[in-house]
């Protein structure tokens, strides 16, 4: 088990750290303070190591593009119906940030910010903690929030993410990562196989908004319920205006992992097992050139986000589960993403 601290760049006068944490197994697992960022996940081949996130070398390029490259994401994760919703029987309205929307938590949300971090490690993991205290004015959500996100590496090659959360006021709390993993030796993740416990999605309007409506995957090429190649599943959906997939899965959380990412071509597997009851899947459709991937210019389908939350838009829909934070409650929510090669 290890811990390194490097600086990654500045941004704004400030210095932005990059932390590396490493396993006896070599693998790792490299995390940046700007945004509670997960950098990198680096997995053994032969006596080198291979990131399999997409990421980028500089604080400008993670902060000027909209794709919100392996950023924590909060308050609220997806999009909020004209950045209104109701609490306590009032409406509130906060910032928005994409047309009349709020997405990923608004223009001040988790990943615009710089994250105090501490350490800590065991013989069994090792692990980050970044804090920080987002009052209401920075980001315009009710209550002032204390927020840690922590990531753990621990033998068995698991990363385990951990957000808590605690306000003042009642408020939302519906974080994610924004993670975007290639696990193959392409360029594209049109090889890989995955696999979703999920047997419904819901539809969207135009803007990507739930209408409230959920959506039978099967007989469609949305149904993951088996593995299914995304190669094949994109192809399918070339008539569609997103030309791939950008989905909110209903997740039923009894069947775990709820989610397989595999490359066939490596034997690199990833699953990820969560509590939540939604997965959103972004297959980078709309990436284009001038994007700086440290693994090449960006192009469609160089990566697959797969964002586990509560169903989005939460409070605007009965039935999609309940992002309340209540005034002076901690809340914890956790995912965990383990690596196989077999
Ligand atoms: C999520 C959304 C997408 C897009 C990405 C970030 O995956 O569903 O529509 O906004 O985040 O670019």
């Amino acid at each position: 088990m290890n811990i390194e601290e490097t600086i990654f760049d500045t941004y704004q006068g400030h210095s932005i750290h990059k932390i590396t944490l490493t396993n006896d197994n070599n693998v790792a697992i490299s995390l940046l303070s700007l945004g509670a960022t997960w950098h990198e996940f680096l997995v053994p081949i032969q006596d080198k190591q291979k990131n399999i996130l997409l990421n980028f070398s500089t604080a400008h390029d993670y902060l000027s593009n909209p794709f919100y490259i392996g950023m924590a994401i909060g308050r609220t994760a997806g999009r909020i119906k004209n950045g209104t919703f109701p609490l306590n029987g009032q409406s509130v309205t906060v910032p928005t940030n994409e047309g009349q929307n709020t997405l990923h938590g608004g223009p001040s949300g988790f990943n615009t910010l710089i994250w105090d971090y501490n350490s800590c490690q065991s013989d069994e993991a090792v692990s980050i903690t970044f804090s920080r205290s987002i009052s209401h004015n920075e980001d315009g959500f009710p209550g002032d929030l204390a927020a840690t996100v922590t990531y753990t590496l621990d033998n068995h090659n698991r990363v385990t993410l951990q957000f808590t959360g605690e306000s003042n006021e009642d408020t939302l709390f519906n974080p994610t990562s924004h993670a975007y993993f290639n696990l193959s030796d392409s360029k594209t993740i049109l090889g890989h196989q995955l696999m979703i416990a999920s047997s419904e999605y819901l539809e969207m309007d135009s803007e990507k908004i739930p209408t409230g409506k959920l959506l039978p995957v099967k007989g469609t090429p949305f149904d993951f319920t088996t593995n299914q190649q995304l190669g094949d599943a994109i192809q399918a959906l070339q008539g569609t205006t997103e030309k791939g997939f950008d989905d909110i899965y209903k997740i039923t959380p009894n069947q775990q992992p709820i989610v397989k990412l595999s490359d066939p071509t490596s034997h690199r597997s990833l699953t990820i097992s969560s509590s939540r009851n939604a997965l959103v899947v972004f297959t980078s459709n709309s990436f284009t050139k001038n994007l700086a991937f440290n693994s090449g210019a960006g192009e469609p389908y160089m990566g697959i986000a797969l964002e586990s939350q509560t169903l989005p838009d939460t409070p605007n829909h009965p039935g999609f589960g309940d992002v309340v934070l209540p005034k002076n409650q901690k809340i914890s929510q956790t995912i965990t993403y383990q690596y196989m090669n077999k």
